[in-house]
């Protein structure tokens, strides 16, 4: 990617806990087919004895043309004629469970929740079980979050493994820093202990304790710069640069970590826009890498 040259550094969206008043209410968290309700046992979607697959596409099968659209946003309105709650897509947990997404709610019994060291410090410590363990660590704190009734969804927008190479970049300490191989082991690390995978990665067997979000895919590392704007830039990148710099840590994401989500960023790779790029989105990481999500 082409380097900015001048200075322009904002101070970015850091996740930050925002400590909310709160009352010692807490109720159950937004689950489907209540097993209380006799009416959800006539759908197939609610017998938990059939696979995964089938009870998706026997709940796609009820659906009408208005709902589908209707779950397409960050926010997925619920559908209460079929028993099934709202869902907030946006969640942040980079360094600890956040508030600053739509899901989480720091409003009941639980206030806060731990807040660890910004990236860019905790990767230098190049200690990737210590890596896993924060992971690990904000993903049982968000469930704990889900099952006090204090969360709208359980997908969390981390990591950010955004090559960081100019010190410009107003984000760089949300990343593990500039050396690709690094990111894709801190990648790999945090995505399975947040997900409830072993460290070394035996998989989940599709039961995530939380879900990761590899982002943002891919060569995103700019902003604000000489009227350049992250929203919409051209990132041109050479086919070796993108191999060798850009695209390692995100397979590795993807790969080895088993992340559930992937980010499309909002600029465009040699003219290409990231979110409708057919070969970066379905070539790539769902043909070349496996991904699942
Ligand atoms: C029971 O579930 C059905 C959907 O299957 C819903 O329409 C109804 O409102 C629910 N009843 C209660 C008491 O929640
Ligand atoms: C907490 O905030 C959420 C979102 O605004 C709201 O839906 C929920 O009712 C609140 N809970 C309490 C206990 O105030």
């Amino acid at each position: 990617m082409k380097a900015p040259k001048e200075v322009l550094l904002l101070s970015h969206f850091i996740p930050l806990l925002l400590l909310l008043p709160h009352s010692v209410l807490s109720s159950d968290p937004p689950f489907s087919c209540d097993s209380s309700n006799t009416s959800t046992k006539i759908y197939r979607f609610c017998n938990t004895l059939l696979p995964i697959r089938q009870r998706v596409e026997d709940l796609i099968t009820h659906l009408s043309l208005e709902e589908k659209i209707s779950q397409l946003g960050d926010r997925a309105p619920p559908i209460p004629r079929l028993g099934i709650p709202g869902y907030k897509w946006w969640s942040e947990s980079l360094h600890g469970v956040s508030d600053q997404g739509r899901g989480i709610h720091y409003n009941g019994s639980i206030p806060t929740a731990t807040s660890f060291p910004q990236i860019i410090l905790t990767a230098a410590s190049f200690d990737t079980f210590l890596w896993y363990r924060i992971g690990e660590a904000i993903g049982t704190e968000a469930r704990a979050i889900y099952n006090n009734g204090q969360a709208e969804g359980l997908t969390f927008w981390a990591p950010n493994i955004n090559i960081f190479r100019d010190p410009r970049w107003g984000r760089g300490q949300e990343t593990p820093g500039e050396d690709p191989m690094m990111a894709g082991k801190y990648a790999i690390s945090y995505v399975r202990g947040l997900q409830g995978d072993s460290f070394r990665g035996k998989g989940t067997k599709g039961s995530l304790k939380a879900s990761a979000c590899c982002k943002h895919f891919t060569a995103y590392d700019l902003d604000r710069w000489k009227g350049v704007d992250r929203y919409s830039f051209n990132a041109e990148v050479s086919v070796q640069d993108l191999e060798d710099t850009y695209q390692p840590p995100f397979k590795s994401c993807v790969e080895q970590g088993h992340a559930s989500g992937i980010m499309c960023s909002y600029n465009q790779l040699n003219g290409v826009p990231t979110c409708a790029d057919y070969n970066l989105l379905t070539k790539t990481a769902r043909g070349l890498w496996g991904f699942d999500g």
